[in-house]
């Protein structure tokens, strides 16, 4: 196995959305009142309710109507507080108002802050791509240099890392490991409860996008038995993250430029996605305003799950288990008859067309295993995708390849061990979860994130033990 970003010598062998062009979303919120959601211009839902033959006028404004204007629809018990929206998982629900990434999940468009995801993969810098998430414009060249400079100065982590992180058995997941890790960060910094402080934010921010590399890093080394490499403040954020993973005992690391213009872009291609579950969860959990260590790492524990993140390992585990291409229908059948579980890396919540950072990614697959050389996992996920692009039950469910049908076999060519991998899609995420958590903060119509159930438990009953013994 080769170490990861090192190797260099090549082994031998629609319809258009209603929406179209426009904004679903308004501007950005950050210090908005409640007086900036645009009014509805008078569009509005009629709604007469069967049960009494009542009519309501529910104003729309962005295609939505507010949840809780379905509360004053209720029947003359007195006992009804209100209709509900019932929406598990929320299918249908906006949860914000946010200025930060556009998704047209039937066209396959993903834009941050406006930019297309093409130009800015092709383009821009990983850490230029997190200042845009978080302000809303690119950086100019002063705000770009003292950026890098600050990240690059807090990249250390207090020496009590070393036994902190060391504490955890040899074979312990690197996601369990970060998750923690990112936790911890908030004993070291009980001044970052301050959030409506800017100053603290901005720090806090500042620390969590220097530090993830550095815990990921030391994670990876833990894992191998390695002594932890310190950062070294003169490379570049993606190199000096290669350099704490690989150093031996060279005096300076070089990696390998395709490589690390490869992590730059899959960083930037994995930096946000709206509203995802490990966005949701930071979200969800900056709600009660704790401080920021602990909401991110909510996000991490997220993102660790097979269905989010955690599927571009599964992705990997599926391929080595196919074994073979000749193996390949058998197993597409097995997974139509619901045998043998999902094609992992295919299918996505908003996308119903290819997920246009799959296809980036799969140009970058082309330029890594130019390097490496193509290998038969390699084989078995193009017919996997052959096969299932021409399949009627994949079609019909619109199941396309997502962002992690490849990136595994990226990342694996690279030297990076399949456990290893959603820790590469937190490290990028942290920008887009700082973005988002910040948009809630300064959003004046957010509150503790709090979402009503239909009870569906017993009725009152009488306690009766039912121990023999107390
Ligand atoms: N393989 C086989 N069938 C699938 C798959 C798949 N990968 N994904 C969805 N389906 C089927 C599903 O069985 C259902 O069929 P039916 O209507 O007959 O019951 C139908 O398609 C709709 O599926 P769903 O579960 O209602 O769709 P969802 O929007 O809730 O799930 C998903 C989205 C990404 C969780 C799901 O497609 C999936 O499990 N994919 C595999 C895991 C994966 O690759 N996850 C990475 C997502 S992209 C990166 C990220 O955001 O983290």
């Amino acid at each position: 196995m080769p170490k990861p970003g090192t190797t260099t010598a090549p082994s031998p062998n629609k319809k258009k959305s209603a929406n179209d062009g426009k904004r679903r979303t308004a501007p950005a919120p950050s210090g908005s009142s409640k007086s900036a959601v645009p009014a509805s211009n008078g569009d509005a839902l009629e709604i007469k309710d069967g049960r009494n033959s009542k009519t309501y006028t529910v104003p729309i404004a962005d295609c939505a109507i507010r949840a809780t204007d379905l509360k004053k629809i209720k029947t003359d018990d007195p006992n009804d507080s209100g209709l509900m929206s019932y929406d598990p998982a929320f299918l249908n629900t906006a949860s914000c108002r946010s200025a930060i990434t556009y998704i047209d999940g039937d066209r396959g468009i993903l834009r941050y802050r406006g930019y297309p995801i093409e130009q800015l993969a092709e383009k821009a810098t990983f850490l230029e791509v997190a200042w845009l998430l978080r302000h809303g414009e690119l950086p100019n060249q002063q705000e770009y240099e003292q950026f890098v400079h600050d990240v690059t100065w807090h990249t250390y982590v207090h020496e009590n890392f070393r036994k902190f992180l060391e504490g955890f058995r040899y074979d312990a997941h690197p996601m369990a490991m970060l998750n923690s890790g990112i936790a911890a960060l908030a004993s070291f910094y009980p001044t970052s409860r301050n959030i409506f402080d800017e100053r603290e934010r901005d720090i806090s921010v500042i620390r969590l996008l220097a530090k993830t590399p550095t815990i990921a890093a030391f994670s990876y080394r833990h894992v191998k038995g390695m002594p932890f490499v310190y950062p070294d403040n003169r490379l570049s954020y993606v190199e000096n993250f290669l350099s704490m993973i690989n150093r031996m005992s060279e005096s300076k690391y070089e990696a390998n430029p395709i490589f690390v213009r490869a992590l730059e872009t899959l960083f930037i291609l994995h930096a946000d996605h709206e509203q995802n579950c490990s966005t949701s969860a930071v979200r969800g959990v900056g709600s009660s305003h704790v401080d920021p260590f602990s909401a991110m790492s909510a996000g991490v524990a997220a993102l660790f799950g097979p269905l989010h993140g955690g599927a571009n390992e599964q992705v990997l585990r599926m391929i080595t288990e196919i074994g073979n291409v000749k193996n390949v229908p058998k197993f597409i059948e097995s997974v139509k008859s619901g045998e043998g579980g999902r094609l992992m890396g295919f299918g996505h919540r908003v996308y119903k067309s290819y997920d246009p950072r799959a296809k980036i990614v799969k140009k970058l697959a082309d330029e890594v295993f130019k390097v490496v050389g193509v290998d038969k996992d390699l084989e078995i996920a193009l017919e996997l995708e052959r096969i299932a692009l021409s399949d009627e039950y994949f079609t019909s469910r619109k199941l396309y390849p997502n962002v992690d049908f490849y990136t595994g076999l990226i990342y694996r060519s690279m030297g990076f061990p399949t456990d290893f991998f959603t820790v590469l899609f937190a490290i990028a995420r942290m920008s887009g979860w700082l973005a988002q958590w910040e948009e809630m903060l300064l959003d004046k119509e957010q509150k503790i994130s709090r979402p009503r159930q239909i009870y569906v438990g017993p009725t009152e009953r009488p306690y009766t033990s039912k121990l023999t013994k107390k």
